[in-house]
């Protein structure tokens, strides 16, 4: 349902304390898993957010009954005459999420993205775009789902020095780990992850440990405030062969992210498998789970955990950074935010 904001205005508070009386608009790119599930929500009456577009690859595709009337497009640049406050990214491929936050941000428009492999390794970039535009670039669901891991982190470097963080960031592998423990075959426990929609058609980005890459590079920059390059992260495939040999073995076994700052400011990541019988808090992390834990220089755990994959989490994490825009920047059809959304404390 494409909703005029000028028919139907409703209050919610910017964070300052004076209502702004229009509501975001949001245009959702990707009609997917996520992505519709999301437009789904804000096509609800009676909430603080106006679907005005959307992204799609075929728009003569039929689409869900109360998306009929949303207006779609294949062409970014065209969507965005739409002139949505807001651009939620739930692209499957990371070089078209790529341009469009980069084509968004540039007119100021903020992002809202799931798309780990659009913004993996370019966030330093990005976030630029995004101050100089008076935008907001908030990513979220890209790691954890509904487990609300870059919130996490951030707590952490608020709150001290992190040094250590190890988590479990790949539901799809943890899932198929789960599954095999519990008697599964390989293939077997591969085709029930796609079935629940955690796993992809083409599970090669989760299995070869690429989608963790992503996301342990992604909590790099929100705990170190720089990046690690990509190719300077180890990372070991999930294969038949090697899952098997965890069944065979015995014991629990887990993929691991890790990344550890040294002393002297070097920073190591790597993505490997870990047998964690003796982790209570790893150890009973089980199918789509995710979970994380941050140690600070001083001693400190910062953790959190949940549902690491599928459409309601995901779609929930997506309203949760959509509300936190909504405090910081009314709808831009009212007004510019004058003060620096760094300075507001939202990038920190
Ligand atoms: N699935 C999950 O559990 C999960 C969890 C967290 C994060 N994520 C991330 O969220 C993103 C979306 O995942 P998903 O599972 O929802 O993907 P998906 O179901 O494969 O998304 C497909 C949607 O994207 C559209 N699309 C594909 N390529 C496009 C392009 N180049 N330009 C415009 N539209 C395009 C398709 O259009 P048509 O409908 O016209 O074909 C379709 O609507 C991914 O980056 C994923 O990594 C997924």
């Amino acid at each position: 349902m494409c909703l005029d904001v000028e028919d139907k205005e409703l209050s919610f508070s910017n964070g300052s304390g004076a209502p702004a009386s229009r509501r975001l608009r949001v245009a959702v790119a990707g009609l997917g898993v996520i992505g519709e599930g999301a437009a789904l929500e804000l096509a609800k009456e009676d909430i603080p957010y106006a679907l005005c577009a959307a992204l799609v690859r075929d728009p003569a595709k039929t689409r869900a009954v109360s998306l009929k009337t949303l207006r779609t497009y294949s062409d970014p640049a065209v969507m965005l005459v739409e002139h949505p406050d807001v651009v939620v990214d739930a692209l499957p491929s990371g070089e078209a999420g790529r341009r469009l936050i980069e084509a968004a941000l540039a007119q100021g428009v903020s992002i809202v993205t799931a798309n780990k492999q659009a913004i993996a390794g370019a966030l330093a970039l990005l976030h630029k775009h995004a101050e100089q535009n008076h935008a907001v670039l908030a990513y979220s669901p890209s790691v954890g789902g509904g487990a609300p891991m870059v919130e996490t982190v951030q707590r952490a470097r608020e709150q001290g020095d992190p040094r250590e963080i190890a988590a479990i960031l790949n539901g799809t592998v943890n899932f198929i780990l789960s599954a095999m423990k519990n008697g599964a075959a390989f293939g077997e426990a591969v085709k029930r992850a796609q079935d629940a929609g955690f796993a992809e058609p083409d599970p090669t980005a989760d299995l070869s440990g690429e989608d963790a890459r992503a996301k342990i590079s992604i909590l790099t920059y929100e705990a170190f405030g720089h990046e690690i390059d990509l190719d300077a992260i180890q990372v070991e495939p999930l294969t038949a062969e090697r899952a098997n040999s965890f069944v065979k073995g015995g014991g629990v076994w887990k993929q691991l992210a890790q990344i550890s700052r040294r002393p002297d400011g070097e920073i190591a990541a790597r993505v490997t498998f870990a047998r964690v019988d003796d982790d209570p808090f790893f150890r009973k992390v089980e199918k789509e789970g995710n979970a994380l834990r941050v140690a600070n220089a001083d001693g400190r755990a910062f953790t959190c955990e949940g549902k690491g994959a599928g459409r309601a989490p995901t779609v929930g994490s997506i309203f949760s950074d959509l509300e936190k825009i909504a405090r910081l920047k009314p709808s831009r059809n009212i007004e510019r935010p004058e003060n620096s959304l760094r300075r507001s404390g939202f990038f920190n």
